[in-house]
């Protein structure tokens, strides 16, 4: 399955649920949410609050991606508040962690994603392709929206798509028109949009960014 995955992080906040509108009608399946906590990065965004108002107004799969120390923390809530995917960074948790959270996430019938940040080779997640639903390949150092795109990215996406066929691998960070079928070619299939899919002139969808010359 192919999709996008529009960040709310660039959305307009006073307008939400008209946000969460255009997400369904582009055809996505996925809602993505940064969670981010001014530790492990630079940036503040949001949390509990805002994903109950999100999961009141969607049956979109809720995709919470979670760029905070001790990630394992919070797992429980987020599933109570309705989370249907949880993603941790890697960087964020021991090996053993590592393990125990996706048995945990799994066990309570939710998704599992692990992340790595640009300098976190391809091989560091080869241990986990088994025990994880997804792989999300950051093709921007996390914190903040609006980055360009790092193509050397591209040459993990084609590692772990070598390794494992049918996991899914998600790119996050300066996706747009140009860089998604460049992405999509390296084997990537979930795509997260937030400045290319908000700020853009018209709501774009997954057919038309892959298509369009
Ligand atoms: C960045 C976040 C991204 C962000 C992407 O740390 O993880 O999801 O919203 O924004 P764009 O698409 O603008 O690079
Ligand atoms: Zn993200």
């Amino acid at each position: 399955m192919k999709t996008l995955a529009p960040s709310i992080l660039a959305a307009d906040l006073l307008n939400l649920g008209a946000e969460i509108k255009k997400i369904e009608d582009s055809g996505s399946k996925y809602v993505h949410f940064d969670v981010m906590d001014g530790v492990f990065v630079p940036n503040i965004s949001f949390g509990m609050p805002v994903l109950s108002a999100v999961r009141s107004c969607t049956d979109l799969t809720l995709d919470v991606h979670l760029m905070i120390v001790k990630p394992n923390k919070y797992f429980k809530e987020l599933i109570s508040l309705g989370a249907d995917m949880l993603t941790f960074h890697l960087e964020a948790l021991e090996h053993n962690e590592i393990i125990e959270a996706c048995e945990f996430i799994h066990k309570e019938g939710k998704r599992v994603g692990i992340s790595i940040k640009p300098n976190t080779p391809a091989e560091a997640v080869f241990p986990y392709l088994d025990m994880v639903d997804m792989v999300l390949v950051m093709t921007v150092e996390p914190g903040f929206g609006g980055q360009k795109f790092m193509t050397q990215m591209m040459e993990k996406v084609k590692a772990i798509r070598a390794k494992n066929a049918t996991v899914d691998i998600q790119v996050d960070g300066g996706i747009n028109n140009e860089t998604i079928k460049v992405a999509n070619e390296a084997g990537a299939n979930i795509f997260v949009l937030g400045t290319g899919f908000f700020k853009a002139p018209s709501t774009p969808t997954i057919e038309a960014l892959l298509n369009e010359k």
